[in-house]
């Protein structure tokens, strides 16, 4: 699959950028673990334009990322388009276009999935944005606004003709958020679409390698994003990539490696972060790590109320103890 210029494995699965989640170090052992694309958190475009360092901070990456795209989300033209540049200054290797955040501050100010109900300006920017940066522009979006106004098949005609080099479908509306089932079903149709030849990325509610392949086999879609099944398990990439390309199912990691695996990630976390927010970013994780494990409240607690690295080095020794 390609991406612009950017050529990829056939059928990539994709990290899905997430606030707060898709931090350097987990993009990083995401990466190691098989993802084929990874993606900033988003960065919002009128920051960007005036330097926040913060924001700045959030976009940094290594090589061993790429390709790696950074989101920008936004609502006016001029703004985003300034702020594509300064991302471009950057060298990711493409730039995301957010058109699908559904949450209140963001949407109700014309923001991510707030200009679904402004489709010719939405297209407008977009067209701005291709138009000012020399890498290639994606955009992830959801199916529509709410059940009556879901425009994402005249959405995807139109965003192509604007010049974006891939689009990612999350295939809920804005007014859904997160609740109900994804709905694959426009996300298939617009694959049928013969006048459609940009990559297709499906992206929702998948959550094991078996069910992206199942996807893929479905609604024949270019490549899977996952989003929430990543967290505490890049496993999943590992599976996915041992499931398309030697028919293989791997074992579910053991406790051992579950623990390896934190570890990893903390000591990835504590390169790119203060002792204080690499805990922090590491609490998100730990529910997925120590999925299923018997009689483990107390600790999750205690891990999630660790602010020292020697207590949850602690914890994972006891966890070891426990259950190896
Ligand atoms: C905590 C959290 C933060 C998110 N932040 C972003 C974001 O910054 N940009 C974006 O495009 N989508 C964001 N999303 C949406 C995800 O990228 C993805 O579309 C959604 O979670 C559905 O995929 P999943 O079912 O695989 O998780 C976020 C989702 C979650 C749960």
């Amino acid at each position: 699959m390609k991406i612009g210029t950017i050529t990829l494995p056939d059928h990539p699965l994709i990290l899905a950028p997430m606030e707060d989640i898709t931090d350097q170090a987990f993009r990083t052992i995401c990466k190691k673990a098989g993802a084929d694309v990874v993606i900033s958190e988003f960065a919002a475009s009128d920051a960007l334009i005036r330097k926040v360092e913060m924001t700045l901070n959030k976009l940094t990456f290594s090589e061993a990322e790429r390709p790696y795209g950074i989101q920008i989300f936004g609502n006016n033209e001029e703004v985003m388009v300034q702020a594509a540049k300064i991302a471009s200054e950057l060298h990711p290797d493409f730039i995301d276009i957010n058109w699908g955040c559904p949450v209140k501050k963001i949407a109700l100010k014309g923001g991510g999935s707030g200009m679904l109900q402004n489709p010719d300006l939405l297209v407008k920017i977009t067209s701005a944005i291709v138009k000012a940066t020399d890498i290639p522009v994606t955009v992830k979006t959801r199916l529509g606004w709410d059940e009556q106004h879901k425009i994402i098949v005249t959405l995807a005609e139109q965003l192509q003709d604007a010049g974006i080099a891939a689009l990612t479908i999350h295939g809920r509306t804005k007014t859904q958020m997160y609740n109900g089932c994804a709905d694959w079903t426009l996300i298939g149709e617009i694959k049928n679409n013969a006048r459609i030849h940009i990559p297709i990325i499906g992206n929702g509610d998948i959550t094991s390698a078996e069910q992206a392949a199942l996807a893929l086999q479905q609604y024949k879609v270019d490549g899977i994003m996952i989003g929430r099944a990543a967290m505490g398990n890049p496993w999943i990439f590992t599976e996915y990539k041992a499931l398309m390309n030697e028919g293989k199912t791997l074992p579910t990691p053991s406790v051992e490696e579950r623990i390896d695996m934190c570890r990893l990630h903390l000591s990835t976390a504590m390169q790119y972060k203060s002792e204080h927010y690499a805990l922090l970013s590491l609490r998100k994780h730990y529910k997925n790590y120590f999925r299923n494990l018997p009689f483990f409240k107390e600790i999750r607690m205690q891990l999630l109320t660790a602010d020292k690295i020697e207590q949850v080095e602690t914890l994972l020794n006891i966890i070891k103890d426990k259950y190896c």
